[in-house]
């Protein structure tokens, strides 16, 4: 099986083909993710809340982050595996930017990385994409800004938005991440950029679409955003089948003969 690359991805935008993605974080689940068909998986910094039970994104680590992805690029062998950067991993300089990009090219096995930002984050991006390494832009709800959004708030400021979108093009990211933005920008952005545009909470126009893979399997008893469709619920059937095997202890039925060494 081939792998989805970036020309792979472009060429999709422009057969209007639909782009489908979705987060992983370990091994056994990108193996089931990489199944589905998908074509992008992103080991996202959102593994601080959804795996490590934290509050934001903000503590999570350069090290963790490459010890979930070289989990992730494991199990995947179709899918274009994206290393998510974390806070301030990228910010400080631009040989910080490109050394921790280049970590999870090389310890990780990443194909591609993503940040959070427009416009200020575009000398990053072309330092990058010059050394040789595709970078995803995200912009809009930017939840390693969550205490300068003042929370996880939808952005609006369409003028913004565009400029920052057509920044992080021209800087030569292969893509940008819409997230918790209204559908009729990240529509007008989708038509006005030749990279492919992957929304989350940001409609239905974008030229694919991402969602956290805890949060649309269910996995994670909490409660969701309003963007989320919940496609199966893992976190019920998981406890029924711990409750069932406390009950099958206690009361002497596990383990059964057939479980027994003779
Ligand atoms: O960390 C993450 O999972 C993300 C996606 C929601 C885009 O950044
Ligand atoms: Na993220």
């Amino acid at each position: 099986m081939s792998k989805v690359t970036t020309s792979y991805l472009l060429k999709m935008k422009q057969e209007k083909k639909k782009i489908t993605a979705l987060t992983a974080y370990d091994y056994p689940f990108a193996g089931m993710v990489d199944s589905s068909g998908i074509d992008i998986i992103l080991v996202g910094d959102s593994l601080g809340m959804v795996v490590q039970g934290r509050e934001t994104t903000l503590p999570v680590t350069m090290d963790e982050m490459i010890y979930h992805t070289s989990m992730v690029v494991r199990g995947t062998s179709r899918a274009m595996v994206v290393g998510d950067m974390p806070f301030m991993s990228y910010q400080s300089s631009l040989e910080q930017a490109l050394n921790n990009a280049g970590r999870f090219m090389k310890e990780a096995g990443a194909s591609a990385v993503k940040l959070e930002g427009g416009a200020a984050v575009s000398d990053m991006i072309h330092a990058m994409t010059s050394a040789g390494i595709p970078v995803q832009a995200h912009i809009g709800l930017t939840p390693q800004s969550v205490h300068q959004m003042g929370g996880f708030r939808v952005q609006r400021d369409e003028e913004r938005l565009m400029a920052d979108a057509i920044k992080v093009q021209e800087a030569g990211a292969f893509s940008v991440v819409l997230e918790g933005i209204p559908s009729s920008i990240a529509s007008k952005i989708t038509q006005r950029l030749h990279i492919p545009t992957i929304g989350i909470g940001a409609g239905a126009e974008c030229d694919g679409q991402i969602l956290v893979l805890h949060d649309m399997l269910g996995i994670n008893n909490r409660t969701l955003p309003k963007f989320v469709k919940k496609y199966a619920d893992i976190n019920e059937i998981a406890i029924n089948g711990l409750k069932q095997y406390v009950d099958d202890v206690k009361n002497g039925t596990f383990p059964s003969p057939e479980y027994e060494y003779k």
